[in-house]
C-alpha cells in the first residue's frame, strides 16, 4: 500500500512540531467559527489540534459580557487591557487562549467529562481527540437522534456535569447540541474559550440558564417530560445560597418564587375575603339586635295587641 502522505503543517503548529509536541497533522477536522481543529498525531496518540483564530477574525464569544469578572491579578496587565493598547490586547488575548486549557483541567478534576488537554502553546491547545467506537471522530449531540430512555438518561448526565461546573464556579456560556459530542460512554463537553466565573461575573445567571434551557429543549425533543422541567433556576438558587455541591440531588422542580404581580392578586384576594366576612358578621350582628330588639318591642306591647307576624313583618322592615 502506497504510504499515505502526511498534510502540509499548518503555519501555527509548525513550533510545536519544532518543539516535538506534535509529530504530524493528519487532517483538518473543522473549522468552527472560533478555531480550526486539526487531527494530529503525538508519538503513538491521536489528538486534536484547536488552533484559536485571531481576535479580529472571531465573533461573539470574545463579547465584553464573557470577559467580565476574569481575574487579572497582575496590575501592570489590567492596566493595560483597560487602555487597549496592543500589549494590553496581547494580554487579552493571552487570558483568552488560556482560558480552555485551565477550564478542562478543573473541569477534568472534578469529573466533568471533556477532553483530556495537554497543554496550551502559543494559541494552539493540544487535547484528547473524542472518538466513537471504531476510532472515527464522535458525532456532535446534533448530529445523533436517540430514544426516550437515552435522552433521559443523558439529560440527567449533562445536569450533573453542569451542576458540578457550578460548584467549581464555571458557567460554561456556550452549551448546546453543537457543544457536547457523544461517545460510546455518553457526552462529553467541548469547546469552553468562553467559559465565564459564576461568582464574578454579572450575566452568569442568564448564560446558566441559556445554556440548561438550550440542553432541555435538545433532549426535551425525545423525552418531552423534560420540557417542564427548571434546572437553571433550582441551581442557581442553591449556588447563590451557597448551598450548592456535588451530593446535592437536582429535582428539576423549581417554584418560582411569586412577582410582585402575583403578590398583588394575593393580598386582593385576602382583603376581599375580609371584607366578605366583616360583612358577614355586620349581618349577623344586625340580626341578632334586629331580634333582641323585636323581643324588647313584644315585651311592651300588650299581650293582645300584637301576634308573632307582627314582630316579624317588623324586624324584616327594617332589614330591608
Ligand atoms: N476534542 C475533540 N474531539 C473531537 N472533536 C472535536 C474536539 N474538539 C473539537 N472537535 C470538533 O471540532 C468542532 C469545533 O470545535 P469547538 O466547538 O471547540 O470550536 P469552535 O470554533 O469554538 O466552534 P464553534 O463552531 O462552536 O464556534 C466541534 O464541533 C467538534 O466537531
Ligand atoms: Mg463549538
Amino acid at each position: 500500500m502506497r504510504y499515505k502522505s502526511a498534510m502540509k503543517i499548518p503555519k501555527r503548529i509548525q513550533p510545536l512540531v519544532d518543539d516535538g509536541l506534535v509529530d504530524e497533522v493528519i487532517r483538518p477536522l473543522m473549522s468552527g467559527k472560533e478555531a480550526d481543529v486539526f487531527v494530529v498525531r503525538c508519538g503513538s496518540e491521536i489528538r486534536c489540534a484547536k488552533i484559536y483564530k485571531e481576535a479580529d477574525k472571531r465573533n461573539f464569544k470574545q463579547a465584553v459580557q464573557y470577559r467580565e469578572g476574569r481575574k487579572v491579578r497582575n496590575s501592570r496587565r489590567a492596566r493595560a487591557m483597560s487602555k487597549g493598547s496592543k500589549f494590553g490586547r496581547n494580554q487579552q488575548e493571552e487570558i483568552w487562549q488560556n482560558t480552555e486549557v485551565d477550564v478542562l483541567y478543573s473541569l477534568a478534576n472534578v469529573g466533568v467529562r471533556v477532553p483530556k488537554p495537554y497543554g496550551c502553546f502559543n494559541g494552539v491547545l493540544l487535547m484528547e481527540l473524542v472518538s466513537d467506537g471504531e476510532g472515527d471522530v464522535a458525532p456532535r449531540l446534533n448530529d445523533v437522534a436517540m430514544s426516550e430512555e437515552q435522552a433521559l438518561e443523558d439529560h440527567a448526565i449533562v445536569m450533573h456535569y453542569v451542576k458540578l461546573m457550578l460548584c467549581t464556579g464555571i458557567v460554561h456560556g456556550d452549551l448546546s447540541e453543537f457543544n457536547v459530542l457523544v461517545d460510546e460512554y455518553g457526552p462529553v463537553i467541548i469547546d469552553l474559550p468562553q467559559a465565564v466565573d459564576a461568582a464574578a461575573n454579572n450575566h452568569a445567571q442568564w448564560m446558566l440558564e441559556r445554556d440548561v434551557n438550550n440542553m432541555r429543549d435538545y433532549y426535551g425533543q425525545y423525552a418531552p417530560e423534560l420540557l417542564a422541567t427548571n434546572y437553571a433556576k433550582e441551581m442557581w438558587a442553591l449556588f447563590e445560597d451557597g448551598e450548592l455541591n456535588e451530593e446535592v440531588e437536582l429535582t428539576g422542580l423549581f417554584e418560582e418564587t411569586l412577582e410582585s404581580a402575583d403578590v398583588d392578586s394575593v393580598l386582593l384576594e385576602i382583603k376581599a375575603a375580609l371584607a366578605e366576612e366583616e360583612e358577614r358578621q355586620r349581618r349577623l350582628q344586625v340580626e341578632k339586635d334586629a331580634d333582641s330588639r323585636g323581643a324588647e318591642f313584644r315585651e311592651d306591647m300588650p299581650a293582645s295587641g300584637v301576634d308573632s307576624q307582627g314582630g316579624k313583618r317588623a324586624k324584616n322592615s327594617r332589614r330591608a
